[in-house]
């Protein structure tokens, strides 16, 4: 079997930290590897709208040597009916990894277990875990980077603030408690993570020495933590939901007294809606690190390529061999 990317706890601890710190070298030096030279395809097949998914695959392809192919499902048979099933054996036969921006979790789950090329998720409705990586990746880069063991990220605390049943919530547990993170939700009680992603974390989090809280408190949340997060309190997919303004919300918006309580960073995965889950003095002010961890996409997501393809499998598929090692 390939090595998938579906969810943030498909990378172990280990792993994660090997991933992280080949982004921070790529991000030191762009063109250091080239896994996807020949050129091999990668195809980035969007079922949602996307902009820095998009530009970050699309450019991260293409830096690593190879072509990337980006295939708006709706333009494409699969937004026509065509099975996860068939459209999987069709780009297989040709791509060297696929990575795909959908909706629910069980449709890259069903591709994946087609695929016999890597499979990454670009985003679903339950996880978005190669932003966590960008996210931890930006973290570390901004306390002393990897140099000194687990400093940067394990021990430290993330505090994320607004949807918690989002998934980004959902990442932030998973990839937080993998890379030995202290992850802190505030969120209402009518926006909670699920409950099985929670103690899945809980689990990661008592082997890697991390923790994980739950709370309806933000200003407990942030306080002494090294970054706080927040999202969009509507998702794609969710336009129209009842619920997802400010009457639920509210509280939870990041302010500059939240700030100036945390003393860490800010980050958001970006679109961010000024005014809504964070002030317009928070994400434009000194703290906010949003555009490092934009371009940060990029970095940390050349280093799971990478990663993915020096870790091959025997049942890869043939065309993403050189001819030399066809059988
Ligand atoms: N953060 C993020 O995934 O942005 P896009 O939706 O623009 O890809
Ligand atoms: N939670 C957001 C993330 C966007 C990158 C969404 O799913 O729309």
């Amino acid at each position: 079997m390939p090595r998938h990317f579906l969810r943030d706890d498909d990378l172990s601890p280990r792993e994660q930290k090997e991933v992280l710190a080949l982004g921070l070298e790529l991000a030191d030096d762009r063109f250091a590897r080239r896994p996807l030279e020949g050129p091999r395809t990668v195809a980035i097949v969007f079922d949602k709208s996307s902009t820095r998914t998009r530009v970050s695959f699309a450019t991260g392809v293409a830096e690593l040597g190879g072509s990337p192919l980006v295939i708006e499902a709706a333009a494409s048979q699969l937004g026509r009916g065509e099975s996860i099933a068939d459209t999987t054996e069709v780009l297989t036969r040709m791509v060297s990894a696929i990575v795909w921006r959908t909706f629910g979790q069980e449709r890259i789950e069903e591709m994946a277990a087609h695929a016999t090329v890597p499979v990454v998720n670009a985003l679903t409705d339950e996880f978005h875990p190669c932003q966590i990586l960008a996210d931890l990746l930006t973290i570390a880069q901004h306390t002393g980077g990897l140099a000194d063991g687990d400093a940067a990220l394990a021990g430290r605390a993330l505090a994320y603030l607004g949807d918690g049943a989002n998934n980004m919530a959902h990442s932030y547990l998973l990839g937080g408690a993998t890379a030995g993170m202290d992850v802190r939700i505030a969120a209402p009680a009518s926006h909670r993570p699920d409950p099985r992603i929670v103690s899945r974390a809980q689990e990661i989090a008592a082997r890697t020495g991390g923790r994980i809280t739950l709370t309806d408190d933000p200003r407990a949340a942030v306080t002494g933590a090294t970054a706080v997060l927040t999202d969009t309190w509507v998702s794609m997919g969710q336009e129209g939901e009842d619920g997802r303004g400010q009457e639920t919300f509210a509280p939870f918006q990041v302010t500059e007294e939240l700030m100036e309580l945390s003393g860490g960073l800010f980050l958001h995965c970006l679109p961010a809606y000024r005014g809504k889950e964070v002030t317009a003095g928070v994400i434009d002010g000194p703290r906010s690190v949003v555009w490092d961890e934009a371009e940060n996409r990029l970095h940390a997501q050349k280093a799971l390529l990478t990663w993915l393809l020096e870790h091959p499998d025997e049942s890869t598929a043939p065309h993403a061999r050189p001819v030399a090692q066809r059988r």
